[in-house]
């Protein structure tokens, strides 16, 4: 699990996370470009969220444009612009737990955190950053939908009217 991390907290790269950038980025010698992916995901593992600092580092690593990194975080809905919460509510929303209703229960969850908006593919946090609520692709439970995972707690059948008490156990 990757551990909590807050919005302010400065994220340095130490000589060992540039080393492994450094090897990463030498499987592009033709395109730099490419190497945007490997490396967010290599910050993300790291850090926990790409920040700004992430976007001018790997910006300036591959001698690109940061808008050039940022269209790719804000492209792809794995990569999370802010720090999770202490609890990381994932709701599956593959095909099953989609037609299971995990929309609705997605919202809910949103609700029961104290915000108003609703699905998210970059993930939604309570205010006081325990909670972070963000949809996820297949938890391979499909029979049981929709299911839902909190931190490594595996929960099945999670309707929208079970929410509130899932909830409640974290608080
Ligand atoms: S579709 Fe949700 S667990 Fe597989």
């Amino acid at each position: 699990m990757i551990a909590p991390a807050k919005d302010t907290e400065k994220h340095e790269p130490t000589p060992a996370f540039t080393k492994k950038a450094n090897e990463l980025i030498s499987h592009y010698p033709v395109s730099k470009r490419s190497g945007v992916l490997p490396l967010l995901h290599l910050w993300q593992e790291t850090f926990g969220y790409i920040s700004e600092e992430a976007v001018e580092w790997i910006a300036g690593k591959l001698e690109l444009q940061k808008i050039h990194v940022l269209e790719v975080v804000t492209f792809y809905p794995m990569f999370r612009e802010h720090a999770i919460g202490t609890y990381h509510i994932k709701v599956c929303r593959t095909l099953s737990c989609e037609l299971g209703g995990a929309y609705e229960t997605f919202n809910k969850f949103v609700k029961s955190i104290g915000k108003t908006k609703g699905a998210d593919d970059h993930g939604v946090s309570s205010k006081d950053g325990k909670f972070t609520v963000e949809f996820v692709e297949c938890l391979a439970s499909c029979g049981a939908a929709p299911v839902v995972m909190v931190n490594e707690d595996f929960y099945e059948n999670v309707t929208p009217n079970k929410v509130k008490e899932l909830v409640a156990k974290y608080e």
